[in-house]
Formats: C-alpha cells, sequence, structure tokens
C-alpha cells in the first residue's frame, strides 16, 4: 500500500506573529517548511508528498517534475487544507500521513511506528505522556482536574487509511486540529504510538530559539 504525506503548510501563525507565516522561517538558514518536506522525500517508504499552501503563494512557487512532490491550495481551517490534500491523493488505497509542517524534528523511528499501526488499526498517531497536571479551567476557576494518567499529548505525523481519513474529514464540523481525535470521535479504531519530545511543534517564538539550539547541536541527524 503507498504511502501519501500531506504537510499542511497554509497556516497563517497567528500566535507565532511575525511578518512570514511561521513554516517560512528559517532554521539552520533553511525555510522550516523545506526541511520537512525534504526529510519526507528522503525516506524511502513515501511515494508522494503533497503540500496544501496559500492560494496566493503558489504562483510563486517552481513547479517540480513528475508527481512525488506537489503544491496545492490550501484552505481557511487546517482541516479543510488536510481535505483538498486527500483530495489531490486521488483515488488510490494508500496510507496517508498528516504532518505539520512546522515539527521539524520527527523521527523516521516514530514515524514509521505510526504507518505500521495505522496499517493493522485503521488510524495511528505519536503520543506523549503528560508530565504537567492539565486542569479544565473556566473564566480561571478550576471546575475539574482529570487523572493525568489518563492523558497524552498528540503529535504529528498521525497515520490513516485513506478512507477513514475521508470519512472523518466528510463528517467533521472543518474546524478539527488533529485528525486522531476526530477519528475516534466518529467509532474508528486509534491506536497511540509512544512519540519523541523533540517533536515538538513550533508555535510561539520561544519554540523556533529552541529549535534553532537543537539544530546547531545535531543538524540534519535529529
Ligand atoms: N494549517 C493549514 N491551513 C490552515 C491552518 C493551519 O495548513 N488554514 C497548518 C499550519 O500551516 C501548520 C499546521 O496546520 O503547519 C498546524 O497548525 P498551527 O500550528 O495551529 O499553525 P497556524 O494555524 O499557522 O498557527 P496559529 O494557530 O497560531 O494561527
Ligand atoms: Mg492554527
Amino acid at each position: 500500500m503507498q504511502v501519501i504525506v500531506i504537510i499542511p503548510a497554509a497556516g497563517s501563525g497567528s500566535r507565532f506573529g511575525g511578518d512570514i507565516p511561521k513554516q517560512f522561517r528559517t532554521l539552520g538558514g533553511k525555510p522550516m517548511l523545506m526541511h520537512v518536506i525534504e526529510r519526507f522525500l528522503f525516506d524511502e517508504r513515501v511515494h508522494r508528498v503533497i503540500v496544501p499552501v496559500q492560494e496566493m503563494l503558489l504562483s510563486s512557487i517552481v513547479p517540480v517534475p513528475g508527481d512525488r512532490l506537489r503544491f496545492i491550495a490550501g484552505g481557511v481551517t487546517r482541516q479543510e487544507s488536510v481535505a483538498r490534500g486527500v483530495d489531490a491523493a486521488g483515488d488510490v488505497r494508500a496510507i496517508v500521513a498528516v504532518h505539520d509542517a512546522v515539527r521539524p524534528f520527527f523521527s523516521y523511528e516514530v514515524f514509521h511506528a505510526v504507518i505500521d499501526a495505522a496499517r493493522e488499526h485503521g488510524a495511528a498517531f505519536p503520543a506523549i505522556p503528560i508530565a504537567d497536571t492539565i486542569h479544565v479551567v473556566d473564566d480561571d476557576r478550576v471546575v475539574s482536574t482529570p487523572d493525568r494518567r489518563t492523558l497524552v499529548a498528540a503529535q504529528t505525523p498521525q497515520c490513516f487509511r485513506i478512507e477513514v481519513l475521508r470519512d472523518i474529514l466528510m463528517r467533521g464540523e472543518g474546524d478539527a486540529t488533529d485528525e486522531a481525535g476526530l477519528a475516534a470521535k466518529y467509532g474508528h479504531v486509534v491506536k497511540a504510538v509512544p512519540g519523541d519530545s523533540l517533536n515538538f511543534k513550533i508555535t510561539r517564538p520561544e519554540d523556533l530559539v529552541m529549535a534553532e539550539r537543537i539544530y546547531a547541536e545535531w543538524g540534519d541527524d535529529k
């Protein structure tokens, strides 16, 4: 079965701020999105990489010959960008991996484990145990405190049999931030695979400062 990777990269990075969306900020001198695309293209298990970007950027991207890498127009929400990616994948039997453009340090080891789990169960994602206690708050007051041992943080790449992803994207409200949660909501089996804490998401400027330090130490080996 083919492995198709969708890298949603059409966000505006409002929490990060600045003049350009965070996925185009450089890490070790190279745009973060390039690091992520290259890392997937270097993986022999990956057949195709589809990258939804803001529509106005499409005309400034040089088309790549062949169909292993393709840029398409993203949507207003992340879920819409992912849905457009799935449409671009076409009518194939595949495992589809969805990976944030702003997680430059994913490892092949975790990625491959998630692919294998999705092949077996239908859907899978890398999970990290929570170190802090999490409270549910309303208006700054604690309403409840879920048992920490039942909580994990969801990372990407999240992998799905393509029919599972099609089903949940069609049924979802359109603003899900995570496909694994959507899959569970609509009754699919979703397997949590051990993730890697270095695979954090660049959300705010301080995350990029940390990423630069890690990159300086490990470069592309990590
Ligand atoms: N994304 C996308 N299309 C959107 C919104 C988000 O493809 N309409 C992508 C982002 O580019 C990013 C990934 O989804 O690679 C994860 O989203 P997030 O970290 O929330 O990025 P932004 O939505 O850009 O940031 P913010 O929520 O702070 O505005
Ligand atoms: Mg967002």
